[in-house]
């Protein structure tokens, strides 16, 4: 459910400079790059990656990272579905406002509910912003060999309740716009896949 409006008296207020103009400030389009995925298959390192290489190019980009997000703007909220929902739909509405700014944003959050990201897709929609969903398919046993964090562990010994893909789901995008499994594909060649995605698609300008 998408959030109510609690306050009332609100009046939308219109700038003067188009996100046109912004964007040829910036020589890109403003997206939202969604990597869902489960803990511990590479979404942030390939998120990482990807900004690094855009900024190299001369690119505005920035990533907004679950682990990162969880200490400050979203550090009020768990991991129940409520609060994974709230986490998901702050985020969306954050990377909407970075993507009408002119941002290249990439999200790193699990996002393990299809309807939540369905929910951003569709604000993105409406607000006529790109919004590129890419699901970092890494199976689980690799997930739980890699470990990075020791989460699989204490969550297989029942000291972590709740954890997404053991006692907590993982719903897969069912047309994501990119598939990328990092078993087979490094961060380096994850982050051209996307570069070259991007560029098909006109986002980052004309040479
Ligand atoms: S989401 O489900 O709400 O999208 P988010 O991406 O913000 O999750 O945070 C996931 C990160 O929090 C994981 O990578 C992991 O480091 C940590 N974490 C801690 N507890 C859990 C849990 N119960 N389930 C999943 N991740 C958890």
């Amino acid at each position: 459910m998408a959030a109510e409006n609690k306050a009332t008296n609100i009046t939308w207020h219109e700038g003067h400079v188009t996100r046109e103009e912004r964007g040829a400030l910036l020589k890109q389009e403003g997206t939202t790059i969604w990597f869902t995925g489960l803990s511990g298959s590479g979404k942030s390192t390939i998120a990482f990656t990807l900004e690094h290489a855009l900024v190299q190019r001369g690119h505005l980009a920035y990533v907004l990272d679950g682990d990162n997000i969880r200490h400050g703007l979203n550090k009020n909220l768990g991991f129940s579905a409520a609060d994974r929902e709230e986490n998901i739909r702050r985020i969306g509405e954050v990377a909407k406002l970075f993507a009408d700014a002119g941002l290249i944003t990439m999200t790193s959050f699990i996002s393990p509910y299809r309807k939540d990201r369905d929910l951003v897709r569709q604000l993105h929609a409406a607000g006529k912003l790109a919004f590129v969903e890419v699901h970092v398919s890494t199976p689980i046993t690799t997930c739980e060999q890699r470990d990075p964090k020791g989460l699989y562990k204490k969550a297989r010994a029942g000291e972590l309740k709740n954890f997404t893909g053991i006692d907590d789901p993982y719903e897969e995008p069912l047309v994501p716009e990119l598939t990328i499994d990092a078993t087979s594909t490094s961060p380096q060649e994850a982050a051209a896949l996307l570069l070259e995605y991007l560029e098909k698609q006109g986002i980052l300008g004309k040479e």
